[in-house]
């Protein structure tokens, strides 16, 4: 019996045969994630045997040495899970590796060629774990060796470029090689199980969609909070910044997902073409708008769980001013969500690790208990990505006993680990499994990646027109001050919870 059959009842849905080249293999995320993610599949009996894992990269490494850095990262990642060399000796059947240096335009596609070389009529999927300038020279390769078979998918893990202009020439280089229907956009946060569940909430009970509006709700919250920095990351982050990082895309998506029309079915471009109306609604931020309607930060050092940690200028060996921290007040303009704010933030080095989005419903109109009683709370939906997945929805009751009415403010609690298993798959695990699927839902098409560029150019540019200034915050805060003062203009508060 399987780890997931055994805690949920869930059933475990086989996957056909495929080949998976990783390139990028040597990578953070290929050793972070994506190897674990096929090794925790392959544990749990979805991997068919004539499965090839073939990792690519620049490192010059035979196939022995690949096996054992793969798990040595696992042990280093995963130090609470204990497997037997027994299983390990089995998955690592599954492992190859070959060294190519795809960013040179002569490198020698050979090896990797020979190892495809049978598998010409399974599924066949490309991971590209790379800088995104890479996507299309690797493209181009791939379909100059004629690799790009039948039932090949290429898989783009996020940044898709870096503005409008680059991604718009990522996916036409890509698009050359691949149909659309083969690409796949890596957005992670779509595979985790809370924000797959944001359908179910909104869509599958008839009690929220008739509350789901400007008459109802009064403002949204959406916060992703980091206490990791930018670490080993900093000179790639610093090309980057907390706005292209994280908003122009994993909390954009769950925007859309909040925010969407009801989709007519679960059809991968139903679910896509509600989105896509949702970033076309959002209002553009302007140079006169971006002072009091965005906020950029960035940590110096500080302490995280009582341990030191340094700044970010620190950590990049020099100063910048790129933000780790972004706030921003969000317009959509359109007849269900007029009038209400979606705030969001996100931050690196902050007090807690906590995705969270919280609904925040208007006051009641007329307050039938006296100020004695205690204070009268908004009813909040909160909805917990992670840690503690769950949702909340926070009440105003009385205090049962004697003593007169009290009120307090309490949650009915849906917790995910209460309720379902201990563990479930990884948003990457998910997501792998949804290419070999050939499950586009769960990912970004063109259209939309490009219409959630074209919102953020212009936040870009308002900040280098008016040279926003970051604002500093110290490491395991929420932020700076100035974070809290864009939603106390507006007579509200960030929920950081009871
Ligand atoms: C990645 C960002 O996409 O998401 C990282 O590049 C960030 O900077 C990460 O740390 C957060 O993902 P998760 O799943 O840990 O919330």
């Amino acid at each position: 019996m399987n780890t997931n059959e055994k805690n949920t009842g869930s059933k475990l849905v086989p996957v056909d045969p495929f080949d998976i080249v990783v390139f990028g293999a040597t990578g953070d995320l290929a050793l972070r994630k994506l190897l674990p993610a096929l090794f925790h599949r392959w544990r749990d009996g979805q991997i068919p045997a004539e499965c090839k894992i073939i990792g690519a990269s620049r490192t010059m490494m035979g196939r022995d040495a690949f096996i054992a850095n793969v798990e040595k990262h696992y042990h280093t990642y995963y130090p609470e899970e204990k497997n037997g060399a027994d299983d390990w000796n089995a998955f690592a059947k599954h492992l190859h590796y070959c060294t190519l240096d795809v960013s040179s335009k002569d490198a020698d596609w050979h090896e990797l060629e020979t190892l495809l070389v049978g598998g010409e009529d399974k599924i066949r999927l490309f991971y590209l774990a790379l800088p995104p300038e890479l996507f299309g020279p690797v493209s181009v390769n791939i379909g100059a060796r004629k690799l790009n078979t039948l039932l090949a998918r290429i898989v783009l893990e996020k940044p898709i470029g870096h503005d409008l202009a680059s991604a718009r020439d990522i996916n036409n280089a890509v698009g050359k090689i691949f149909p659309e229907h083969a690409i796949f956009r890596i957005d992670h946060y779509l595979g985790k199980e809370t924000v797959q569940n944001l359908l179910i909430l909104r869509f599958s009970n008839s009690l929220f969609e008739p509350i789901w509006n400007a008459n109802v709700v009064d403002h949204v919250q959406i916060t992703v909070a980091e206490t990791v920095g930018a670490g080993q990351r900093a000179s790639y982050y610093n090309t980057s910044g907390a706005l292209r990082d994280m908003v122009q895309n994993h909390m954009l998506q769950l925007l859309c997902l909040v925010a969407m029309e009801p989709p007519s079915d679960f059809g991968s471009d139903t679910i896509r073409d509600e989105k896509i109306k949702v970033l076309r609604a959002l209002r553009t931020i302007t140079s006169a708008t971006a002072t009091t309607n965005t906020v950029r930060g960035q940590y110096r050092d500080g302490a995280i769980n009582g341990k030191a940690v340094s700044g970010y200028a620190q950590e990049l060996g020099q100063p910048t001013d790129i933000e780790t921290y972004a706030a921003l007040k969000v317009g959509i303009d359109n007849w269900r969500w007029s009038g209400v704010p979606f705030y969001l933030r996100t931050g690196k080095r902050m007090a807690g690790r906590r995705s969270e989005i919280v609904i925040q419903f208007k006051r009641v109109a007329h307050a039938l208990t006296p100020p004695e009683a205690g204070h009268l709370h908004p009813t909040r939906l909160v909805i917990r990505l992670q840690p503690d997945e769950g949702v909340k929805l926070l009440l105003m009751t009385k205090d049962p006993g004697p003593g007169g009415m009290r009120l307090r403010y309490v949650p009915l609690n849906l917790s995910y680990a209460d309720t379902f298993c201990a563990r479930y798959p990884d948003a990457y695990e998910r997501v792998l499994m949804a290419v070999v699927r050939n499950d586009l839902g769960l990912f970004m098409r063109r259209d939309e990646v490009e219409a959630a560029w074209q919102w953020i150019d212009s936040i870009l540019a308002a900040w280098k027109s008016d040279e926003a200034r970051c604002h500093s915050y110290a490491a395991g805060t929420d932020g700076p001050t100035q974070g809290a003062m864009l939603i106390d203009r507006g007579g509200r508060e960030w929920f950081d919870g009871l």
